[in-house]
């Protein structure tokens, strides 16, 4: 479809002005007017060359676009609706315009808006609130993840068995054979030498702990979703988008069980690759389910504004470099690298720790040794605390809606708090309480933005029209 182009130097102050009519448009309501109103939108966003009465149909400025759009408005039974003299959505794509008008007429309109049973509005609200029940679960996991690895708890259990495995050693004789398979591993043998069942319980029940969590939260998915399925409730659009999590929530055991298996081989302690691929992908599935939870949660919402857009993508921008701190943040945890340096703002006293690019290539320094992974996460967090807090700034600069600019006040205050719990981190060499709540921390921060993203960028899919479930 044709877009409408428009001189690049005026592009702001036009997207400004047609917010501006747009958000007019808004607030008059649309109920009993609705389907004129859709008409006439069309027409005035993308016959480009045609009158504002309407007519000039077969005329020789009308393009094959005109012709198009004209029949669809033949379809919707709307032939000779008359064109506004504004057109607050000049400048769109067919599909865009569609869109907004659509979101516009759900958000605004009642009497012409079929019932929930009909529009399968109530379904993706439902569906919303299993994936946020899911995401929930996920988050828990996350920090039981935290206190498994802080309390030197992952090693534990030397076997896989992602079927049989949920069930812990039933009885004495099953707890010595238990702790006589962890006694050959690399930790039983050079770290806990001689513990008795008592002490490898206590470290068992948290790795025990985190692997039937993880099989419960692929439970608490599988199974609603099958249901769903069968019952016909998913929306198309939604069916390859709970597939790919499915696999990548398989993906994730399996690369917990990659992890673990690097730490009983030859040293007692698990690769820091591979622990930071296992929290990345673990954070990455919990974000795109809350993601998805957010817009099915508040589905009839209106196509985003020109500030709310600008603000979506600056948070997009934010998003992706919480990933690379986070990412730092694991090479830290699993290097054990908290415990040194533990001053601030300083690194024992160096703004540049003597030592800091000791091995060659330099790079190699700020992925492979405590000091250079420590410097590196420091510093991102600090670039991107002051990118959080810039997004709030910005936020309020681009003129975005009230719920985005609430949301990126949520960011500034979780970036400040998580900036907090860093420093708190770094000066108790990594006490167990508060590194703990600094990576539950991540993720709320994480959150936050998501919410931000998702209230810039509202869901138009679930907008679409009836639950299509093909
Ligand atoms: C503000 C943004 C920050 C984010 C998003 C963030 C995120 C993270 C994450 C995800 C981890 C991994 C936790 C784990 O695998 O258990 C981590 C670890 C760590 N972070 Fe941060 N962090 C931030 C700021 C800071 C700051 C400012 C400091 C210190 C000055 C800091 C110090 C640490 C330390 C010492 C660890 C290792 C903790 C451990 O051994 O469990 N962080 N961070």
């Amino acid at each position: 479809m044709r877009e409408v182009h428009r001189a690049g130097g005026v592009e702001h102050q036009d997207e400004a002005q047609r917010d501006e009519r747009v958000r007019g448009t808004q607030r008059q309501g649309v109920d009993e007017k609705l389907h004129r109103r859709h008409a006439a939108v069309i027409a005035s966003t993308i016959i480009p060359s045609a009158p504002s009465t309407g007519s000039g149909e077969g005329s020789p400025a009308e393009d094959a676009t005109a012709r198009h759009s004209r029949e669809i408005l033949a379809a919707l039974g709307m032939t000779g609706v008359p064109i506004p003299e504004t057109r607050p959505y000049a400048g769109l794509t067919l599909p865009a315009a569609l869109r907004t008008t659509r979101s516009m007429s759900v958000a605004f309109s009642t009497a012409d808006r079929p019932p929930a049973a009909v529009t399968g509005r109530s379904d993706t609200r439902a569906i919303g609130r299993w994936l946020a029940v899911v995401a929930a679960m996920i988050f828990a996991m996350i920090v039981l993840g935290a206190l498994t690895r802080l309390t030197e708890s992952g090693l534990s259990m030397v076997e896989w068995k992602p079927v049989t495995g949920w069930l812990p050693p039933l009885g004495d004789a099953a707890w010595q054979a238990e702790l006589a398979k962890y006694a050959q591993s690399p930790q039983g043998r050079l770290v806990n030498q001689g513990m008795t069942v008592a002490q490898f319980k206590e470290i068992f029940w948290l790795e025990y702990l985190h692997r039937l969590w993880g099989r419960l939260i692929g439970l608490a998915f599988a199974l609603p979703m099958l249901w769903f399925l069968i019952r016909g409730r998913v929306p198309r659009w939604l069916k390859p988008r709970l597939v790919v999590l499915l696999l990548l929530g398989g993906l994730q055991g399996a690369v917990g069980w990659i992890m673990v298996a690097s730490g009983l081989q030859d040293a007692p302690a698990v690769s820091h690759y591979r622990l930071a691929l296992h929290l990345v992908l673990a954070i990455s599935l919990y974000a795109y389910i809350l993601w998805l939870a957010f817009g099915l949660l508040r589905p009839a919402a209106p196509s985003p504004l020109a500030g709310d857009r600008r603000v979506g993508r600056a948070a997009a921008a934010a998003v992706v470099f919480l990933f690379v701190v986070l990412t730092f943040g694991a090479f830290v945890a699993g290097l054990r690298a908290g415990q040194v340096h533990t001053t601030f703002p300083t690194m024992s006293g160096y703004w540049i720790p003597p030592g800091l690019l000791e091995l060659e290539p330099a790079w190699l320094n700020f992925v492979a040794t405590q000091t250079g992974t420590q410097f590196a996460h420091r510093w991102l967090a600090k670039i991107l605390v002051v990118l959080c807090l810039a997004l709030w700034v910005w936020a309020r600069r681009v003129d975005a809606t009230a719920p985005v600019r609430r949301a990126t006040t949520m960011v500034a205050l979780m970036a400040l708090i998580q900036l907090g719990l860093g420093i708190g981190t770094i000066l108790t060499g990594a006490e167990l309480a508060i590194a703990t709540v600094h990576q539950a921390g991540a993720v709320l921060l994480l959150s936050t933005l998501i919410l931000t993203l998702r209230r810039a960028w509202p869901l138009q899919d679930a907008l679409a029209g009836p639950a299509r479930t093909g």
